[in-house]
């Protein structure tokens, strides 16, 4: 069985976009792989958290990611900060990766925005560290957006020059899994937008603990145009709003947006917008209210949490010790 590792940040509530996106592909995978899942909290702090704030957030993200149906027994589900080979492994990567690769990563110069001198250290090598947690296990398959592309590139150039330098055929070549167009959610008050847990406006997404109440709100204010819903895909070119809402109903459904036009076109999008609801809701509130059990009892969440970091340390440290003895570490 191939061993697939990925990471989310846990950088406030997730939307229905990284649910479609992300989530729930990675609940899907877990019947055919042997699945590690890490909420990245070292990753995080490449910007300023509050700690408060990100010791809520990186438990929030782990009552979520059970909530969505992600098996802690069957599976793995940790925390990066609490398996140490992560950063272990990160620092001799810092030593394989090259100055001019990092320099190439668009991801750094889109979050370190115009002042660069101003952006952490470890904003820079995140892909190096991202590396890391994916090798630490041998993981060749990790499932991702198509954003995190590059960063799968350079793990793999680092694996490369690592085995090369060290004449060894150590680290495995990794094979991303690009998650398909049900990633692409869009804000729900600007179809040309990304649906974004940023986005100034909360009525610009739906987040996986709303409550029936304000998905039903957010849907019946969601822009569209006048139009009814249309009856043939080609007419979605030019609608972002319409194509985001029909995109959202074919995800939901597990169909495509010409099945959901078939069942809808011609219809206004008031009672469009009634199905799409209902669906949402059916879907997600159980997943708040599985959260919200989850978050009442935090002394179960932290021992799921304990249980899935000794299991990971048992997978990474013989292969991060293995590697720091090529590289020419006594140990001991
Ligand atoms: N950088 C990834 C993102 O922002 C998160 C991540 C960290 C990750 N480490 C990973 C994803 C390892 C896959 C594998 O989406």
């Amino acid at each position: 069985m191939q061993r697939v590792f990925s990471g989310i940040q846990p950088s406030g509530i997730p939307t229905l976009g990284n649910y479609l996106g992300a989530i729930r592909n990675w609940v899907k995978l877990q019947d055919s792989h042997e699945c590690i899942f890490c909420v990245v909290d070292l990753h995080a702090i490449t910007v300023w958290q509050e700690p408060a704030a990100l010791r809520q957030q990186s438990l929030e993200m782990t009552a979520i990611l059970l909530a969505c149906g992600i098996d802690p027994n069957k599976h793995i589900l940790f925390l990066q900060s609490a398996v140490r080979a992560h950063a272990q492994l990160a620092w001799i990567f810092n030593c394989v990766a090259r100055l001019g690769w990092l320099n190439r990563m668009t991801q750094f110069k889109d979050k370190a925005g115009k002042d660069r001198e101003a952006a952490s250290s470890g904003l820079f090598v995140y892909p190096n560290l991202m590396a890391a947690d994916i090798h630490a296990y041998h993981a060749t398959r990790v499932p991702v957006g198509d954003d995190q592309r590059q960063h799968l590139e350079l793990a793999n150039d680092i694996a490369q020059k690592f085995n090369h330098d060290y004449g060894v055929d150590f680290f495995p070549n990794i094979e991303p899994l690009i998650m398909g167009p049900a990633a692409r959610v869009m804000s729900l008050r600007d179809g040309t937008k990304k649906m974004s847990k940023s986005d100034p406006s909360d009525q610009s997404r739906i987040n996986l603990n709303d409550d029936a109440e304000t998905i039903a709100l957010k849907i019946r204010r969601a822009k569209t145009d006048p139009l009814p819903v249309p009856s043939d895909v080609s007419e979605l070119a030019e609608r972002p709003e319409a194509r985001n809402l029909v995109g959202i109903y074919a995800a939901l459904t597990e169909t495509d947006p010409a099945s959901v036009l078939q069942a809808h076109g011609g219809t206004g999008f008031g009672s469009f917008k009634a199905a799409l609801t209902e669906l949402l809701v059916d879907q997600l509130s159980p997943i708040a209210a599985e959260t919200r059990r989850l978050l009442e009892d935090e002394a179960s969440l932290l021992q799921i949490l304990r249980s899935g970091s000794e299991r990971a340390a048992a997978i990474a440290d013989p292969i991060v010790a293995e590697a720091e003895r090529l590289v020419g570490f006594v140990g001991g």
